[in-house]
This record gives structure tokens, sequence and C-alpha cells, in this order.
């Protein structure tokens, strides 16, 4: 039987490569950064599949590149708006990812984000160890603000949002939530309230997004939303940096009309050296890593090559990880 060709953009963690390379012939990017533009056209030339990363944009053209023999994308994300799913469809091309695998790593690190901004983390690491700590134990030394007993405002109450609520309730947090459509049997189950957007923004000492990225959610935080928030209130962003307006929360920063961010996602990855949010104290900024545990990505790992190879092998993936259930009619398989 002739083997399968597979193109891989990034080194994944095992078991994925190896399973993928049982079958296929696995062609991969080995550097450390995405590929280039051009070279992943050229790469994806006469795949049967490509293994990609929210970093990599798949569209028409690339699958022009890729030819009639591209019957798989599988993404190693959460998110795919990276991915022209329309015109995959169009050409019978399965879209898969890895959906919600990542969901409680990612609300474990809006945690950290949250008591990194509110208990001084980064700050108070950096007065130790550049020899700032001059007064030892002081009554003011770096105040912080309260999480337990705090509010929490989630926005986007999916698998990563309710993971966050359920994490909120051990702090003994109030929780809202704000949500494109309110569900009340969630709301009961996690005990959170709805709350519209700018009800949520007003009441939150701390707001954490949750939304995937789409056409409603672009730059949904903006001036007049940052201005709601109270002065003491913090931002966390774990979800897409495009649903944020960066320039507008850098000025909001930069005048103190809220006390800090915790970032993890931006508009532009990487993060630019100039970008005003690097120069400033009340922000902790992380480099695209809230699934970056060992288990999760790994985790990950396994879900994107199965559901490739699974496509390959002429069997349906699993509904869970499948992005355009329509392909099934243009490209039906067994
Ligand atoms: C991470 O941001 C993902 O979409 O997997």
């Amino acid at each position: 039987m002739v083997r399968k060709k597979v193109y891989v953009t990034r080194k994944v963690p095992e078991p994925g490569l190896s399973m993928l390379s049982a079958e296929c012939d696995v062609t991969m990017n080995k550097k450390p950064e995405p590929p280039s533009r051009k070279e992943m056209l050229r790469n994806v030339a006469g795949r049967d599949g490509i293994l990609c990363m929210l970093s990599d944009r798949i569209d028409s053209r690339m699958m022009d590149a890729a030819g009639p023999s591209l019957k798989v994308i599988s993404s190693y994300s959460t998110g795919f708006e990276h991915i022209e799913v329309k015109e995959a469809t169009v050409r019978g091309i399965y879209v898969t990812y890895t959906s919600d695998t990542l969901a409680e790593a990612t609300a474990d690190m809006t945690f950290a984000l949250i008591l990194a901004c509110a208990r001084n983390i980064v700050n108070g690491d950096r007065l130790v160890r550049e020899g700032r700590w001059k007064v030892g134990w002081a009554p003011d030394l770096m105040l912080g603000y309260n999480v337990h007993d705090a509010t929490l405002g989630i926005i986007g109450l999916g698998r990563i949002g309710s993971a966050v609520a359920r994490r909120a309730k051990g702090f003994g947090m109030k929780i809202l939530y704000y949500s494109r459509n309110r569900n009340p049997k969630l709301e009961q189950e996690l005990g959170v309230t709805y709350a519209g957007l700018d009800e949520l923004l007003i009441r939150s000492d701390y707001v954490s997004i949750h939304a995937s990225m789409n056409s409603a959610s672009y730059h949904m935080i903006d001036r007049e939303k940052l201005d709601k928030m109270k002065k003491t209130a913090f931002l966390i962003n774990t979800s897409r940096g495009q649903v944020t307006n960066e320039a507008d929360l850098a000025r909001t920063l930069k005048s103190e009309q809220i006390a800090g961010a915790g970032l993890d996602v931006f508009e532009k990855e990487p993060l630019p050296k100039t970008s005003p949010l690097a120069k400033m104290k009340n922000v902790v900024l992380l480099p695209h890593i809230g699934s970056a545990t060992h288990q999760t990505r790994s985790k990950m790992s396994e879900v994107a090559a199965k559901n490739l190879l699974d496509v390959l092998d002429g069997k349906q993936p699993d509904p869970a990880f499948l992005v355009n259930p329509q392909v099934r009619s243009v490209r039906p398989l067994h």
C-alpha cells in the first residue's frame, strides 16, 4: 500500500509524531519558528494531510498549493480562525482541531495570571532578585488586592470559562458571566450569574476573557468598554489578543484607569519589543503558554495525530474534534 504523505509545520511533543510516522511519510519543519509562507506553500504540495499550528494561515492559496490529494487539515490548537474552513469544506477537506483538550491547563494559567496580578508575584520576584528589597518585612510593602471574596467576570462560558468558574468557587469568588447565549443549566451547575457585558465590566474586580475569535468578538474590549471597568480591576486574557483593542488597552493601563492586566495573548505574536505594554509595571506578560504543560501538549499531540490518521484511514474523526461536519457529504468516509 502506498504510504500517505503528511506535512507537520512544527515539532510537536510525542506521541503524535510517532503515531504519524508509523503510518505515513512525514515531512516536518524542524526549526523552532514557524515555516515561512513560501516554505509552507512549497512543502504542502502533494500532501494528503497537514498538521498545522495556530500560527499557520491555511487559505485557498495554501489549499491550491497542496493540490487535490489534500484530505485533512488537523490543527494542533483550540482556535481555528487561521483556517478558511468554508473553502476547505467545499473542497472536501476535513478540518479538525484539538477542541477542549487544553481547557483545564488554560484555566490553571488564568488563575496564575489573576494571582500574579493581584498579589505582585512578578514585581515581588524582581524586587528580591535585583537586590532592591531593602526594608525586610514592611506593613505597606507591595500591597495587592484580595482574590478571595472578589467578583470575577467571565466573558465566554465555554469549557475554559467554566473551568475558570470552578476554580473561582474554591476561592469564594462571586462569579458573573457574559456570553452570546445564556446557559441557565450551566448557571445552576456552576453557581454563576448572567450579566450584560457592560454590567459585568462595571461590577467585576477581575475580568477574564474566554471568547473564541470571530468577527463578533474582534476588538470587543475597546476603549469604551475599558472605561467601564473599576479603577481597582484587572483584565486577564488567555484567549486571543484580537478580542481586545491592544492600543486602547495600553492607553488605559498607562493612565492607570484600571489596576492592571495579565496577558498571555497579543494582537501580534511575538509581542514586538517596541510595544508600550512591555514597559509597564502593572501588566504581567506571558508568551502564549496557556496550554503549555507536558501533559496537555502531549494529549493535544495525540488528539491531532489521531484526527489526521482517522481521515486518512477512511474513518470518521471524533465529531467533538471535527470543525466542518458538512464536509461529510462532500467527501463521504466509511
Ligand atoms: C491556543 O491558543 C490554542 O488555540 O490552542
